[in-house]
Order: structure tokens, then sequence, then C-alpha cells
């Protein structure tokens, strides 16, 4: 739809003047139903200043140079728009960019400056950039450079890396962060294809979610291409000294080079894993899979970027016990950037179908009880999160408004979400349930949906085909109300019950910590054995005792460690507090560090031990995770 100058002067006199009255009512009706209907169709984000249903971005062209130095990237962004209604301006999403110019064009070859506006910024959105278009402009381009500080990136000192030499940068946009370093329709609803150009320092490597078009030559020139339509949460970057190493036809990792084997090592099930997933749910649709492996600061155990996944290193444990983190990362290439959740309150769409694709991957690469414990291991830490949610924040169809969709991260969406899809796979049988999602997959593939729109999916595919089952499946309860229905699955592991019956005996004092058979305990029986004694009342004598049996503060698996210590804290168990300092000063995972802050603030003495460990970790912390310490902390910088 274009739009044309009306010809006012020939309306001027008499009936004309009439007709040009209906006319121009007409011609408003119209392009209000217009609008409206668009409206409908899209659902309300919250978190987004853009306004798609009028201008709709379909594609970005990126150029950057990434200066070290000065912790900024510079350069431009390309936009390739739709004009859905053709007088509206483009609004963009940024969060303190430095925007120095921008030009518009209508056939991608000559660009005019154009005038542009940036309004005020607030705390959780950033600040609106809008850009009021000419007729027919369908390209926008901006120049602009990232702050040091912002929030989507992170910018290491040689000493924060493995290696001690060279400086490392790497994005994280989910939630709301990819506005921080690129001016974009921040909303998981729009969907673009990308192409980039990266500068860097020559002996850095530079990768992205996207396919790499430079090959292997290490030159400080890096060209990319994502030709399937992704939401901008999944745009991703990182720079650094990086090696790679293949680990099947389609699969590898990259990581530092003092780290590259050990990953490669840990990591050698990934194409298993593919081809375990592509079996359940049908083909695996984005080409290349690979790792990337961060430094110790990534704030998150792992993010599913497109044919790239983020991974925190505390997953290299040496036995692979913690790769449940990639089955989870790689289901995400069919739940989440295949199916989007379309609002940060639909996030369970993303998270809760991924936990329970998750276990079922595990099942079939590592057995039956390996999923058992995992998922009794996960409802545990639902019922505690459970515990201490506030209603409004149990419930699967959160509303998000006026707050930060991070606050939405919790066992919620991920657990419950799981416990969901569990419930409707017993109801309505396993093979049932596998060809219902694969269908669903296929169904919404390369689509952002709400909801409202699973919801009608399910209804029609699942639900009203068998009204019985259906009517044992509280559905508008498990999505809408807090808590768990009474009907929920309640997932139990046969080797969780001998391990509890050994915690019982050394809690009643019926045996020595000597005398648990836990030679051949994996990973996970650990975690269960810990979290059963911790709350028992039982002190810092009794911790004494299994670490002198079991060595735990040296512990070199970081989800033991970190339970351990948690409990250390709680206990008052003095031995483990150097290293407990030692994992606060080298570890930037927000899960971990979190509850660790958050159970020594509890008390006086804790407060201040933690304030002091934070006060020189902080600058080592990604701004992410500084975010949520300085509120545990009531920091104020
Ligand atoms: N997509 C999430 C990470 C995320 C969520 C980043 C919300 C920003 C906002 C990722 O898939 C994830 O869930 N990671 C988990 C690990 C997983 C094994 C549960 C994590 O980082 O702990
Ligand atoms: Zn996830």
């Amino acid at each position: 739809m274009s739009y044309e100058a009306v010809p006012v002067r020939s309306y001027i006199k008499g009936d004309s003047m009439k007709r040009f009255a209906i006319f121009l009512f007409c011609f408003c009706l119209l392009i209000t139903l217009s609008t409206a209907m668009a409206n409908a169709q899209a659902a309300q984000d919250y978190h987004s200043y853009a306004n798609p249903s009028a201008v709709r971005v379909h594609h970005l062209d990126l150029d950057w140079d990434v200066l070290f130095d000065q912790k900024i990237l510079k350069g431009t962004a390309t936009l390739n728009i739709e004009r859905i209604s053709p007088t509206e301006p483009l609004i963009l999403d940024t969060r303190d960019l430095k925007i120095e110019r921008v030009e518009t064009s209508t056939d991608g070859v000559a660009y005019a400056p154009a005038t542009f506006t940036v309004g005020t910024s607030d705390k959780i959105l950033g600040a609106p950039l809008t850009i009021p278009l000419p007729a027919k402009a369908n390209r926008v381009r901006i120049h602009y450079s990232t702050a040091p500080a912002a929030s989507g990136l992170q910018w290491l000192e040689p000493a924060q890396t493995s290696g001690k030499k060279e400086p490392f940068v790497f994005t994280q946009s989910e939630a709301i962060h990819a506005r921080s370093w690129i001016p974009l329709q921040d909303t998981p609803q729009v969907r673009v294809t990308y192409t980039a150009r990266v500068r860097t320092p020559r002996r850095l490597l530079a990768v992205m979610s996207a396919e790499s078009l430079s090959g292997a030559a290490r030159n400080g020139d890096y060209r990319f291409r994502m030709n399937q339509p992704i939401p901008s949460y999944l745009i991703a970057l990182a720079v650094g000294d990086l090696r790679f190493k293949p680990l099947g036809r389609r699969t590898g990792v990259y990581a530092e080079p003092s780290v590259i084997d050990l990953a490669a090592r840990e990591l050698s099930d990934t194409e298993k894993m593919v081809l375990a997933t592509e079996r359940l749910y049908g083909p695996y649709r984005w080409g290349r899979y690979d790792i990337l492996v961060l430094p110790p600061s990534f704030p998150y155990g792992g993010m599913e970027n497109p044919r790239l996944t983020f991974a925190t290193p505390t997953i290299l444990a040496g036995d692979k016990s913690l790769v449940s983190l990639v089955a989870h990362e790689l289901a995400h290439s069919w739940s989440g950037n295949l199916v989007t959740n379309a609002t940060w309150r639909d996030f369970w769409l993303n998270e809760g179908f991924t936990v329970y694709l998750e276990r079922r991957i595990l099942e079939a690469v590592y057995g039956h009880g390996r999923e058992e414990m995992e998922a009794a291991l996960g409802l545990r830490d639902l019922n505690d999160e459970l515990a201490a949610l506030e209603d409004r924040d149990e419930v699967l169809h959160i509303d998000l408004k006026g707050r930060d969709p991070d606050e939405g991260s919790t066992d919620i969406p991920y657990e419950k979400g799981a416990l969901f899809l569990r419930h409707l796979e017993e109801t309505f049988s396993r093979s049932n349930f596998d060809r219902f999602l694969r269908s669903y997959f296929d169904h919404f593939a390369f689509q952002s949906i709400t909801t409202e729109q699973f919801l009608a999916y399910l209804k029609q595919n699942l639900l009203d085909k068998n009204p019985a089952l259906a009517a044992r499946v509280p559905v508008d309860e498990w999505v809408n109300k807090p808590g768990l229905p009474s009907t929920a699955p309640k997932p139990t592991s046969s080797a969780f019950a001998r391990v509890e019956e050994q915690s019982k005996l050394w809690l009643d004092g019926q045996i020595t910590a000597s005398k648990i058979p836990a030679a051949k305990w994996t990973t996970q029986e650990w975690l269960h054995f810990l979290k059963s004694v911790q709350d028992s009342g039982h002190a810092a004598a009794r911790m004494a005792e299994l670490d002198q049996t079991f060595n735990l503060t040296r512990s070199g698996n970081s989800e033991i460690a970190f339970q351990w210590l948690l409990m250390s804290i709680r206990n008052a168990y003095q031995p483990a507090y150097p290293r407990l300092e030692e994992f606060l000063m080298s570890i930037g995972r927000r899960k971990f560090i979190k509850p660790l802050y958050e159970e020594l603030a509890k008390s006086p003495e804790g407060k201040e031990r933690a304030i002091a460990i934070y006060r020189r970790a902080r600058p080592t912390y990604h701004p992410i995770a500084v975010t949520s310490i300085d509120d545990v902390l009531k920091w104020t910088p």
C-alpha cells in the first residue's frame, strides 16, 4: 500500500468540500481498521517500543569494528523494512546506544540523511529511537556505537580468560538486551534474517549465531549470514582467541586453546543427541550445531543461539555428568528457535517445552534412570520455588507488565511447564503426544506464537480428539493458576530412593559417613543426597565428617561444589569459606552466585563477608549478574 498526496485543490468548492470530507472519513476509517486488525493478530509486547504492525523489519545488515581498547562496537545497522501503515515512523528499541546519524533509502543504493529522535530512557526498557520515514523509503541505516557498560555485552580483560593473553567479548541478548548492542525491533514476535561483517584484531576469531562465510582463515575480517528468520534475542556474537574441534558430521566445539581438548571430550555425545532429537521431533533445520564454551563469567548455564549454543565452562566436569545442558540448548532448536514465544509472558512455551524435550533426549541417549533422576531433581527445585514465590509468579502465563522479563525466569516456566507437558503425555499416551508435538513444531515452524495460539492448537489437535481423556487434564489450572494441580505427575527415581535410605541412616546416626556406599554415585545422586541432608538441622561437625570422608569442599564438579557451599553457609561450616571465596571470585554464572550471596546476606557476619567478596568480584561479573547481585546486597556503586 503506497500513500499519494490527495489533490486538495480540486475539492475546495461547494459539493467537492463534502466529497472531500467523506473521502477523508473513509480513508481514516480504513487506516484505523487495518491497524486494528494487524494489532489483533499480534500480541501486545510490553517490553518493546516497536510498532511492527505499522512498520516491520525483515532483514538486518550489520557491520562493526570491535574496539577492545574502548570496549565498544562501532558501525552500522541497515534495516530492510516493510511499510504497512505508510505514514507511520519506524520505532526501534535501544539502550545506551550512541546514535551518530541515520539515513534512509528507497532502493538500497542511494542513502539520504534522515532525522531521528531518541526518547527518554526507561530503566527496564531503554529508549525508543523514532525515525520518520519519507514516502517509499524501505531501508534505514543507523551509524552508532555501543556503551562500554552495554547490558548485552561483556568485555573481558585478558586476565579473565583462561589463556590470560588476549581479550574476549561476548553478547547475551535474551531477554531484552539485543537493544543494547543493535538498534532494532527487540520483540520476539518480529523475526529477521541477517548478514554481518565483523572486524577484529587479526589474532582473534569472531563467531556468530549464523553461517560463517569466511572459511578457516583468521584475518580479523569475518562475514556471516543467517538466512532463516529468527527473533532478535537469538542474535549473538563472540570474539576471542578461539579454537575449533569437530565432534561429528555437523557438530563441533569452539573454546580457548587451553580448554578445547577438555571441551571436545566432555561434549563428544553431541552428535548422538542431535540424532536422538531428530528421531523424536523431526529434522534439525539449522545446518550446523556447534557449541561455544565461554570464559567462566558467562552469566548463564547456556544460551541457545541458533547454530551456536553458548555454554558456561562449569559444565566441563570431566565425566559428562552435566551435559544435560547441551540436551537443553539443543532442544531449543525446536522449542524456542523454531517455534518462539511471541512475548515474554509466553516464555514457558520456550522453556517448559525445552525442559520436557531435554529429558526425552537424556532418556534416549543415557537411559531411563538418568531421565528419572533429572526429573526428580527438577520437581524438588520446583517445590522449593513454589514455597517461596508469590501466587502471581507461580502462573505459567505470567503477567510481566511493568516488570523486567528476567523476573519471570524462575523454575515455574521451566519445571512447571515441563510437568504440564508430561501430564499431557501420560494422559494421552507417549505415541500420541509425540505425534502431536512433532506436528506442532512443523505447523508453527519459524513463527512466534502466544499461549492462546498454543492452547487453540492443543484443543484442536489433542484435547478434542479424546474428550474423555481431556477431562482429566485441568488445562486452565495448569496455565492460569498458581501452584500445581493435585493430579500433577510426581516424578520419582529408584536410584534416589536408595540414596534416601543411606541419608536417613547417616542422619539418624546409625552409620558413619565412611559406611555410605557412595563410590559409584553419579553427580545426580550426590546432589540428591546433599539436598536431602541439607535441611536436617545438622551442624558444622556433621559437615566436617562428610567433608573428611568425601572431600566435598574440593569437589571439581560445579553443581556439587555449589550445593556444598550453600550448605556450608547455612551451617556456618568455616573450613569451606576459602573455597567459597575462590568460587565466587572465579565463576559468574548467576544460578550459582545469586543463591550464595543471598544465603550469606541472611546473617550480619555473612553479609559483611559477601560485601567484601563482592567488592572485588563485581568488576569481573557480567552486567546482567551485577544487576542481580546489586539487588541482593542492596549495593549502590
Ligand atoms: N534461554 C535460556 C537462558 C536465558 C533465559 C537467558 C532467560 C536469558 C533470559 C537457556 O536455554 C537456559 O534455560 N539456560 C539454563 C540452563 C538449562 C540447562 C536449564 C541456565 O542458564 O541455567
Ligand atoms: Zn532454556
